[in-house]
């Protein structure tokens, strides 16, 4: 998705419906899939390390209220302001400062529940599925949540890359 998209052209109004669009609402809506997949997990207490299911049970329920907060953040409070700092409207800029550096230490944590919830996910089976000819409904369970927990992976570090990056570097350019 990244590489087809000329973000130079855009204005940062344009971006902010893009980032929107293309990554917060898919994300709201694969948080709940993620969590219907974990609790089937629960239900093949032989297949699964049983142990690492809680911790990502209650990592995941952190993450998920920490992105929620997050995402609703950017798009009611932090992503008004800076539409307002393009339309040359009249902001405070020290709310878009202290916003910018929260939503740096956000991503960094965000980044970090991603990095430790695909660990634990990938070591929860106590098979190694990819050895299983014919796969059960137990195998598929945990290759669904697999899939899914990858998508979102995928998408979630190409949002903050983009929002890193290439937005908050016009925002910079329009702020100093
Ligand atoms: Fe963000």
């Amino acid at each position: 998705m990244i590489n087809t998209v000329e973000f130079s052209k855009l204005s940062i109004q344009e971006m902010i419906k893009f980032i929107i669009k293309t990554y917060h609402e898919p994300l709201k809506k694969l948080l709940p899939e993620i969590k219907i997949q974990l609790e089937k997990i629960k239900h093949f207490p032989e297949k699964f390390h049983l142990e690492n299911f809680w911790m990502i049970k209650e990592l995941f329920e952190q993450f998920e209220s920490e992105l929620s907060t997050h995402i609703l953040r950017e798009e009611n409070k932090f992503y008004a302001e800076i539409i307002k700092l393009e339309k040359k409207e009249k902001v405070d800029k020290k709310i878009i400062e202290e916003f910018l550096d929260l939503q740096k230490t956000e991503h960094s944590e965000i980044d970090s529940y991603l990095y430790s919830l695909k660990k634990l996910i990938f070591e929860l089976s106590t098979n190694n599925v990819w050895n299983i000819k014919k796969w059960n409904s137990e195998e598929w369970t945990f290759e669904e949540l697999k899939k899914i927990f990858h998508t979102l992976y995928l998408e979630l570090s190409e949002c903050i890359y983009i929002e890193n990056t290439i937005l908050n570097l016009e925002i910079e350019e329009l702020f100093w």
